[in-house]
């Protein structure tokens, strides 16, 4: 893994980012093996994977959509967390491209009778298979399963680190209704502390040229990060505005992402009580109607409605909120089909038995 450039937050946790010129050089040098974060993914690798996804979506829309793309692959779904959207979706997206999908959940597995994280690897890595998809809760677990296996290894999420297949979700979505991200205005409002979907959605739009804005409670932003400025190169990211207020950051946006304020974080004193969020911090129509006309309203799920989001808007003509779950389907297929297609899979074979 690359050394991180980090920038220390109050809690001690570091929002990082990785990409470096070496590792972009790296990546055109020999095909991705594994997909742990978008920081080192150039644009045009996202832009390939986000037309891959575009054909996909053609699949995924047909009545009977069964390709036989990646037969006689075996996909692992490893998740130590909960989660509808993203378990479901690459199960579906395996599915559709014709691989055997194996769901195991921490609570059903040996996990839960001690086994550990490695122990867990190697033995699903022993029944021969190509893919492990991972969501874990600490991050950075990922990149240490990675090491220790053949498979291809999918980040489904870690920790508060990042969530690439969420990020390149929004950007498909994005992208398929405002076109050239170049320029656009993308306001992100909540959790940026401790989101791995603002972090890696901050890194996705960037990428393709956006100007990203952000708001949230200031115990919510890291330690160094002033509101009202723009950071600089050094942080890592590098022309993300900082905005005083949730107003300034959606006037005129051409998207508007409310994120999900984990309630716990009301209790460990980082938040006001939920009813103040709402009303200095929710997504409302009054806010909706600052962005550009027909601003896109995004959030990645789960939802708190009434929250950080309003019902009405939350299911309104703005809302592509669905639309983001049922193209989760279509990009996790295109990120499935990128590292297990045939000739790809580095599925371990009877020459490695010991
Ligand atoms: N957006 C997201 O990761 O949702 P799930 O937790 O339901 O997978």
């Amino acid at each position: 893994m690359a050394k991180p450039l980090t920038t220390s937050t109050r809690t001690g946790r570091t929002v990082t980012r990785t990409g470096t010129a070496t590792n972009q050089a790296d990546m055109m040098a020999e095909p991705r093996r594994h997909l742990l974060d978008l920081d080192d993914l150039a644009a045009s690798e996202i832009e390939g994977l986000l037309n891959s996804a575009e054909g996909m979506r053609e699949i995924a829309g047909r009545d009977i959509r069964k390709t036989p793309a990646l037969r006689g692959k075996t996909i692992i779904t490893l998740f130590f967390e909960n989660s509808t959207r993203t378990r479901v979706s690459f199960e579906q997206a395996g599915k559709i491209l014709g691989a055997d999908v194996i769901n195991v959940t921490a609570s059903a597995s040996s996990v839960s009778k001690g086994e550990s994280l490695l122990n867990t690897v190697k033995t699903l890595q022993a029944m021969q298979i190509d893919a492990l998809v991972v969501r874990h809760p600490h991050s950075g677990a990922p990149y240490f399963i990675a090491n220790h296996t053949d498979a291809a290894v999918i980040n489904a999420g870690d920790g508060t680190h990042a969530h690439p297949t969420q990020a390149l979700l929004d950007l498909f979505t994005v992208r398929k209704h405002i076109g050239d991200l170049a320029g656009k205005k993308i306001a992100i409002v909540g959790d940026i502390l401790y989101s791995r979907v603002a972090r890696s959605d901050i890194i996705a739009f960037q990428k393709m040229g956006a100007e990203v804005v952000v708001s949230c409670p200031n115990t919510l932003l890291p330690d160094e990060w002033e509101p009202g400025s723009t950071l600089g190169d050094e942080t890592g990211f590098g022309g993300l505005q900082l905005a005083r207020t949730v107003d300034e950051a959606v006037e005129g946006a051409d998207v508007v992402m409310a994120l999900r304020i984990q309630q716990e974080r009301q209790d460990a004193g980082h938040l006001p009580s939920l009813r103040e969020y709402s009303e200095r911090w929710g997504i409302n129509a009054r806010r909706m109607a600052m962005a550009k006309e027909g601003a896109l309203l995004m959030h990645p799920g789960p939802m708190n409605e009434g929250v950080e989001i309003a019902s009405d808007v939350a299911h309104g003509a703005q809302s592509v909120i669905e639309e983001q779950v049922r193209n989760g389907v279509a990009v996790r297929m295109a990120v499935l089909y990128a590292l297990c297609a045939p000739g790809r899979s580095s599925r371990n074979g009877a020459g490695n038995e010991k």
